[in-house]
């Protein structure tokens, strides 16, 4: 009744911002991302009839915030009546601060949890039951690019190039390690209700989409450079225009876009993306990686600078 599973994280170039059913967490429309190599999250469950109560350990400590969404996710894996879980987790970055930790906790909680409760299911089930607690998660079951399409009642998720098609890079500027003031879900919510730019984001993101994997089909890295930093930046006008805004930038935030904008004017192939959270992504290819990443270490602001590929799909651990 005990198993461990890893997930990397995943960073959307097509993002995910609006829900179509906030019960089921469906998302308004599809995405597309890139899942990450360097950084992981592994989780350890232990299922116990004896036990009183789940209780969760992030990093090392208690975490009670987390718990209530952690036991929802378990609750509907598993039932109500499921045996109570000790959930142990560590991620090798910082958690909440918009470096996409949502995704990997819930792929490996229910790639952990599934196996520890002995419960039958395939990739896309379990991709489906993660996406029902954290959207995004259901991305971190893919290797590579993924593509997520959603339709009124459920998601489809797949990969659409591993990192040996297209060995993309992406350098992250940490310009803020503490976790963000508004939560993306809470966040969403007030934009798809309050930004009068709502309607036109949703009603527009099947043609990003489209773009965006005849780029990845083609390994055109302009037209994936414009339709992604395009995307990025309509999500957050939406963002901005919600009530109350909804600002997750700071002045390193705009510094890293210039450093990246800079580097790109001098012709190196890069391009800028941003999520729920004050830190800048910058994907690139592999010969501009050494640059872009000596250009964002000596941006003004930014903390720390963390160099990742493509990663893998979420996975079991051989250690329970
Ligand atoms: C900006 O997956 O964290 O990173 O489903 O409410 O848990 P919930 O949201 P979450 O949102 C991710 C938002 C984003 C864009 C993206 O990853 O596509």
């Amino acid at each position: 009744m005990r198993a461990h599973a890893v997930a990397q994280p995943n960073i959307a170039l097509v993002k995910y911002w609006g829900k179509r059913d906030t019960v089921e967490n469906l998302p308004a429309t599809g995405s597309l991302s890139l899942t990450l190599d360097t950084l992981w999250t592994k989780m350890a469950v232990e299922l116990q009839e004896t036990a009183g109560a789940d209780t969760l350990t992030v990093n090392g400590s208690e975490n009670k915030e987390m718990l209530g969404r952690v036991s929802s996710c378990l609750d509907r894996l598993l039932g109500s009546r499921r045996a109570k879980a000790t959930v142990t987790s560590d991620s090798n970055f910082p958690i909440a601060a918009g470096l996409a930790s949502s995704s990997s906790a819930f792929a490996a909680l229910v790639m952990a949890a599934s196996k520890a409760a002995e419960l039958p299911a395939d990739t896309l089930s379990l991709a489906r039951w993660a996406g029902a607690s954290s959207g995004s998660a259901a991305r971190s079951f893919h290797e590579g690019i993924v593509e997520l399409r959603a339709d009124d009642h459920r998601i489809d998720v797949r990969s659409i190039a591993g990192a040996e098609d297209w060995p993309l890079r992406v350098v992250i500027a940490v310009t803020e390690a503490a976790p963000k003031a508004v939560g993306s879900s809470v966040a969403m919510i007030r934009s798809a209700s309050t930004s009068p730019f709502y309607r036109s984001w949703i009603e527009l993101q099947d043609e990003d989409l489209r773009l965006a994997r005849e780029a990845v089909r083609n390994r055109d890295f302009e037209k994936l450079a414009t339709v992604s930093e395009h995307n990025c930046l309509k999500m957050h006008s939406v963002m901005w225009t919600s009530r109350p805004p909804v600002v997750y930038w700071n002045e390193a935030t705009l510094n890293a876009m210039e450093t990246i904008r800079e580097l790109k004017r001098s012709g190196l192939p890069v391009f800028f993306t941003i999520d729920a959270g004050p830190q800048v992504k910058a994907v690139c290819l592999p010969a501009a990686c050494d640059e872009v990443n000596a250009g964002l270490a000596a941006t003004r602001g930014v903390k720390e600078v963390i160099v990742s590929g493509l990663g893998r799909g979420a996975r079991l651990l051989d250690q329970g």
